[in-house]
């Protein structure tokens, strides 16, 4: 137990905060944190080492237990890095949104990998694969389940890392625009940036077809943002506005971020840029110009063949749908 515990303190150190940069923009002074700076490429490397950080100090995660979860991709990619160098099996449970490097490396790293091909009642796979994640449970001896969409340690992640490290780098915020998956990277940011900037409105951004702010669920076909369930987490969100932003949308917002930012990022940095755009554009912004900062959660390189693919774009997202916001009241924290 101690070799692994100081195997956690030595992962710990490797950790560095991501870097904040100016984006150029017409309304706002705009400020991307690029969150795929973090050691294995995505947010999801601060929600995946604090769960496993609590879940070793507990004495719930020895060197004899196998990790369990259920992702798309990133949570996956970071579990099985961090528990190939803290030395614990980890067996990820993925489905055909998964893209083709995610899948190709959680193959090589992990020595059994669950994948679901079947959809859900609400077309997507997530019930379907939190199905399996409970039937793999039942193989094992000694096994731990995250639970990414109710597991607190994704909140401490972004309200002691991420959240801490913007109210570093920058001196005042008034809107913070931030995708939604499981709930956990919205309700961490959200309750340290309004502890520091009580002004700042947290725009919350989801993907249209995701059941999270109460549209009907559909099949999405791009990984990160949005959910066929409403996750726990996001009940524990100070959240003031909801955009819902069409597939299509997010790519094209991929590719004008590339154009005007010179950021190559994936699908939800799309879905947050034209989120921006969107709100922006659609509001009178008087005096001094806001700042507002968003996430860019992963690089754009795994999604060639997808939102960066004018054949795939053209072929599974549709027509030009609207971008819809909404507004919502401010769910009230369970604690
Ligand atoms: C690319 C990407 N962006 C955003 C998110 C949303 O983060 P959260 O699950 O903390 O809501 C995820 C989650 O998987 C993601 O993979």
């Amino acid at each position: 137990m101690s070799d692994l515990r100081d195997r956690l303190r030595r992962l710990e150190d490797s950790f560095g905060p991501t870097p904040v940069v100016p984006v150029d923009d017409d309304h706002v002074r705009l400020f991307a944190k690029l969150e795929f700076e973090n050691p294995n490429g995505s947010l999801k490397d601060r929600a995946a080492f604090w769960i496993l950080k609590t879940g070793i100090e507990r004495g719930d995660i020895t060197e004899r237990t196998t990790v369990v979860e259920s992702s798309s991709g990133n949570f996956a990619v970071s579990m099985a890095s961090f528990c190939h160098t803290l030395g614990i099996r980890f067996v990820p449970v993925i489905d055909p949104n998964c893209n083709a490097a995610t899948e190709a490396y959680l193959r090589a790293r992990c020595e059994r990998v669950e994948k679901v091909t079947t959809r859900d009642a609400t077309g997507g796979y997530l019930r379907t694969r939190l199905r399996r994640v409970q039937e793999t449970r039942r193989t094992l001896e000694r096994c731990y389940w995250p639970d990414q969409y109710s597991n607190t340690g994704a909140l401490e992640a972004n309200y002691r890392l991420t959240g801490a490290e913007i109210v570093a780098a920058l001196p005042s915020l008034d809107y913070a625009f931030v995708g939604v998956g499981t709930g956990g990277t919205i309700a961490g940011l959200s309750r340290r940036l309004k502890e520091s900037f009580p002004g700042i409105r947290v725009v919350a951004v989801d993907a249209a077809g995701s059941a999270v702010f109460g549209q009907r669920p559909r099949a999405r076909r791009i990984p990160g943002i949005g959910s066929s369930i409403v996750p726990p987490l996001v009940r524990r969100a100070f959240i003031d506005d909801v955009v819902i932003v069409p597939e299509r949308r997010t790519a094209d917002g991929c590719r004008a971020l590339l154009a005007r930012g010179g950021i190559h990022a994936g699908g939800s940095s799309g879905s947050l840029y034209a989120a921006v755009q969107h709100y922006f554009t659609r509001r009178s912004v008087t005096g001094p110009r806001p700042s507002a900062l968003f996430l860019c959660a992963d690089r754009g390189a795994g999604y060639a063949d997808t939102v960066y693919s004018d054949a795939w774009v053209d072929e599974f997202l549709g027509t030009d749908d609207d971008v819809t916001l909404m507004t919502t009241a401010t769910p009230v924290p369970a604690g």
